[in-house]
């Protein structure tokens, strides 16, 4: 057993999911009657404290809704959310305000998070109203913390129009600071920015990381990126987590043909067609299991395969 995956093992999870299932229901137009869509489904993965967990997978896969599922923006359909224990995916009304904070979304465009007609003052003065910060540490906390991202206290009456994307990026990332969370979602937090800025806004986000004992799911179609990062990663596909393992593991054996083909598109990597090329694929399953569905009803298991790499796969009878 690999020391890496013992240690992680002996951490405390602060986020549990369990069986997240996010489903759209159709519009149903006159005489069109379309299925409902199932967005994120039967995911399940631990989140181990003060650990960055990165989940990767194409455009349109559910990453986001899975996000916002777990921010209980757009509350799952089913399945749980334990949140350091507590299941919190019911919770509403004033029952989720301690959660509300204690959780917080980066999201990748910074123009839509702040509101154009107020000042970077106001912007962040907002949450903190909200959650009774005392009035007059209100000034300090939110000058403290514009010094603390790199952002010039002094330009605190501006408003968002007079920063630069790497900028806005920046007083987001205060804002969510502000309400002293333990977890922060960053959805493709870099992906607007221009490559050299991409840089500064990972190295802030890993020294905020260290300084306030923060947990990340960071969310990226960045394979190269999330590997970097990530103390483990989930492979999306299609609403569904068909991998999950240490990321030295899991960049060292994927096993998982989709696996396979994200790693092998990223730049740098060898170019392997195993995907869908050859359905008898079966390479790192044990005797019985197919990464391919064998009938249409199959049932899709997420196999452990020892030392946290899990991956998903079908039993060949039933
Ligand atoms: N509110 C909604 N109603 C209906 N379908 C939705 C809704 N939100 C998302 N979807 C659909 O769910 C699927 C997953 O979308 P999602 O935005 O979660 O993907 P993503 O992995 O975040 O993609 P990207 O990398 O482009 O951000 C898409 O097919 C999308 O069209
Ligand atoms: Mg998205």
């Amino acid at each position: 057993m690999s020391l890496y995956w013992e240690t992680m093992e002996t951490m405390e999870k602060l986020i549990e999911l369990k069986n997240i299932n996010k489903v759209f229901k159709s519009h149903k137009l006159i005489s069109v009657k379309k299925d409902d869509y199932v967005a994120v489904n039967n995911v399940s993965l631990d989140i181990r404290k003060n650990t960055i967990f990165g989940l990767v997978g194409e455009s349109g896969c559910g990453k986001t809704t899975l996000a916002r599922s777990v921010m209980l923006l757009d509350p799952p359909s089913s399945g749980e959310i334990l949140f350091d224990g507590n299941n919190i995916a019911k919770l509403t009304g004033k029952a989720l305000h301690p959660y509300r904070s204690r959780m917080q979304i980066v999201f990748q465009d910074p123009n839509s998070a702040l509101n154009p007609k107020m000042s970077i003052y106001n912007c962040m003065k907002e949450g903190l109203v909200n959650r009774r910060y005392p009035r007059d540490k209100i000034d300090s906390k939110i000058k403290n913390l514009l010094d603390l991202v790199g952002i010039s206290p002094n330009h605190v009456n501006r408003f968002p129009h007079e920063f630069s994307g790497g900028q806005k990026q920046r007083i987001v990332i205060a804002r969510a600071l502000s309400m002293e969370p333990e977890f922060l979602v960053l959805d493709e937090p870099v992906s607007n920015l221009d490559v050299s800025i991409q840089a500064q806004i990972i190295n802030l986000l890993l020294d905020l990381k260290d300084e306030f004992s923060l947990t990340y799911l960071f969310i990226s179609h960045d394979l190269n990126l999330v590997s970097y990062l990530s103390d483990q990663v989930a492979v999306m596909y299609k609403g569904q987590i068909v991998e999950i393992a240490a990321t030295e593991k899991i960049m060292k054996k994927p096993l998982h043909p989709y696996t396979l083909k994200l790693f092998s598109s990223a730049p740098g990597k060898d170019k392997k067609e195993l995907y869908e090329a050859d359905k008898n694929y079966t390479s790192g399953l044990p005797e019985g299991y197919t990464y391919f569905p064998p009938a249409i009803d199959s049932n899709l298991h997420l196999l452990d395969t020892g030392e946290g790499h899990s991956v998903a796969c079908y039993a060949l009878n039933g």
